[in-house]
């Protein structure tokens, strides 16, 4: 969330008519005349609308979402002669293209004129532009006789607000008014298609779909963003690429296969996920807690209903949601991009196994019921283990590890001087911070590497890592679970096993303090002590995992 306090008094327009409500639309006109902020209804999703000339008003925008200022914004108009006046030159494509879509779901990007300030192209020599259709945007663009930089009206990073309801709770004291507008006909973001490159690439698919582009523009390129993650270092297309949008607080995987087969890898796995989002119809079908979003044979009211449905998730207390892909023909495209980004690009095919991360303080015994599950036939992955193998003799994180604490803690013979590295990565928060940074992408990683692998044999893993969610590794499983005991039994266990003092234990333990808090999130227990008895408690953990597991032995 933004830091800015939600204090403001929130004035609520409600327009069914622009029309006969002309003064009210004069109002809120003048409110943008002023330089303010205002959360405005479009057929695709609410907006953020300022005036675009005006660098006051359009920080408002980026203060109020709590948007990253490299992320630029869409320009709105409500006539197309507008378009000349912000753009360098409007090829001829670019005419056809609007004289069809216009108003509409679609934004162009164009080489821009000196009058967009780079606050609002996003410091890109380039800027986008849309006119809505939904009436009572254009009344209010008209009425303010300037066009109006909008962006979605959510807070950064969450989903598009799609109903007045979804924007009040995100912007009520925020911005000094609201117009209510109803519920947003489409519910995904327009179509974004960029004339910057030689052949236009589309950067987001919406209501417009690429079918339809393709048709007036004959080859229009599909940006790899659209269905992949983007490339590690690679630079986006669109600034909006690189941030993880549209998504809910519950973590998202999304299953490529068919209904049958949903089924099926459920009843294998049930206690993997706590809820599922799926076709209208089918909420009776499985045995977890649904959510639905449109009928499966129409992509239009998927559209319209998906971030609604992130929502009500998320208002359901969901943690662990399985959906299962639409088709991504037409408009479906544009619900695929928005489900695959909010899943982070995490999918599960039928045939797939589990992964389940376990951490656990020193002493907890996390150890033991690794090696337990390992027993069951689970594929263990130890953290700890790979941790060392990174920093072998020759590897390029040991190499990076040299140059960021001294060159002197790789010894004569190529090996890691891990007393040394220790008594400089930990000598303050800073340090520390450096040593992580460099250490942890890498682990997971290759973590990530090996539990697909194995996932994709039909293997079900373990991730054993004290660092579960300090590192990040949470992130790649299907479930996270912790293994506990109280202090004082972990004290005595450790003070036994590794013939330590009291306070090198205590230590020890102090080291371990922000993980065991996250830990507090996990997916599950497993207690550890008496008077629980561990292979009880392993049961009510993953009881199907270890059917299936067991199946493989
Ligand atoms: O339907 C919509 O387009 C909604 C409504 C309010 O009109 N607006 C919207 O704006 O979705 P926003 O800012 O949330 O998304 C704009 C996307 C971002 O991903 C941004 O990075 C990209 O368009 N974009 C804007 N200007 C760009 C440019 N010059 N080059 C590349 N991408 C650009
Ligand atoms: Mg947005």
């Amino acid at each position: 969330m933004p830091p800015q306090n939600k204090t403001m008094k929130t004035e609520i327009y409600t327009i069914t008519d622009p029309v006969s409500q002309k003064s009210e639309i004069e109002e809120i006109a003048s409110l943008l005349k002023k330089g303010e902020a205002v959360a405005i209804p479009t057929e695709t999703v609410y907006g953020i609308a300022a005036d675009c000339f005006n660098e006051e008003a359009v920080a408002k925008i980026f203060e109020a979402k709590g948007r990253p200022s490299d992320n630029p914004l869409i320009v709105h108009i409500a006539k197309t002669e507008e378009l000349y006046s912000l753009v360098k030159e409007v090829p001829e494509s670019v005419k056809k293209l609007t004289d069809k879509y216009w108003p509409g779901p679609l934004t162009v990007i164009l080489p821009k004129k000196d009058c967009i300030s780079d606050r609002v192209s996003g410091y890109l020599p380039t800027v986008a532009v849309r006119m809505p259709s939904h009436p009572v945007s254009r009344a209010i663009i008209e009425a303010a006789r300037v066009p109006l930089a909008a962006p979605s009206a959510n807070i950064s990073g969450f989903p598009s607000p799609t109903s007045f309801t979804h924007v009040k709770d995100d912007m009520t004291g925020r911005l000094p008014a609201i117009v209510d507008g109803g519920d947003c006909e489409l519910g995904i973001e327009s179509t974004v298609i960029s004339f910057a490159t030689e052949i236009p690439t589309l950067l987001r698919p919406g209501a417009v779909t690429y079918e339809q582009l393709t048709e007036v523009l004959g080859e229009v390129k599909l940006h790899s963003a659209i269905l992949n993650p983007l490339e590690k270092g690679a630079t986006a297309a669109s600034p909006g690429m690189k941030y993880k949008h549209y998504s809910p607080t519950a973590r998202l995987r999304v299953f490529k296969g068919t209904k049958e087969e949903l089924k099926e890898y459920l009843e294998k796995y049930p206690d993997i996920f706590d809820h599922i989002l799926c076709f209208e119809g089918e909420e009776d079908e499985f045995s977890l807690p649904a959510v639905t979003f449109g009928k499966e044979d129409d992509p239009f009211s998927q559209a319209k209903r998906l971030f609604d449905s992130f929502r009500e998730l998320d208002d359901m207390g969901a943690k662990r949601v399985i959906v299962r892909a639409p088709s991504e023909n037409g408009v479906g495209l544009g619900v695929c991009n928005r489900l695959y980004r909010a899943a982070g690009f995490s999918f599960i095919l039928p045939t797939d196994g589990i992964i389940i991360g376990i951490t656990g303080e020193s002493g907890s015994g996390k150890s033991t019921v690794c090696k337990k599950l390992e027993e069951k036939g689970f594929y263990i992955i130890d953290a700890d283990k790979l941790a060392r193998e990174i920093t072998d003799k020759g590897s390029p994180v040991l190499k990076r590890l040299g140059e960021a604490f001294g060159e002197d803690i790789i010894s004569p013979d190529g090996t890691l001087d891990r007393r040394l590295l220790a008594s400089r990565a930990f000598k303050d928060f800073e340090s520390k911070a450096l040593l992580d940074s460099i250490t942890h992408p890498e682990i997971v990683s290759r973590c990530e590497n090996t539990a697909k692998m194995k996932t994709k044999e039909g293997k079900c893993v373990i991730i054993d890592a004290p660092l579960l969610f300090t590192s990040g590794l949470h992130l790649i499983c299907h479930k996270t679970v912790r293994v506990f005991a109280p202090e004082e039994i972990r004290l005595q266990r450790i003070l036994e096993r590794d013939k330590i003092t009291r306070e090198e234990a205590l230590l020890r333990f102090s080291k371990q303090t922000e993980e065991a808090k996250a830990a507090e999130k996990a997916d599950g227990i497993i207690n550890n002590y008496p008077p629980f008895d561990i292979d009880e408690e392993i049961n009510k953990i993953c009881p199907s995992g270890i059917r299936i597991a067991s199946q493989l032995n």
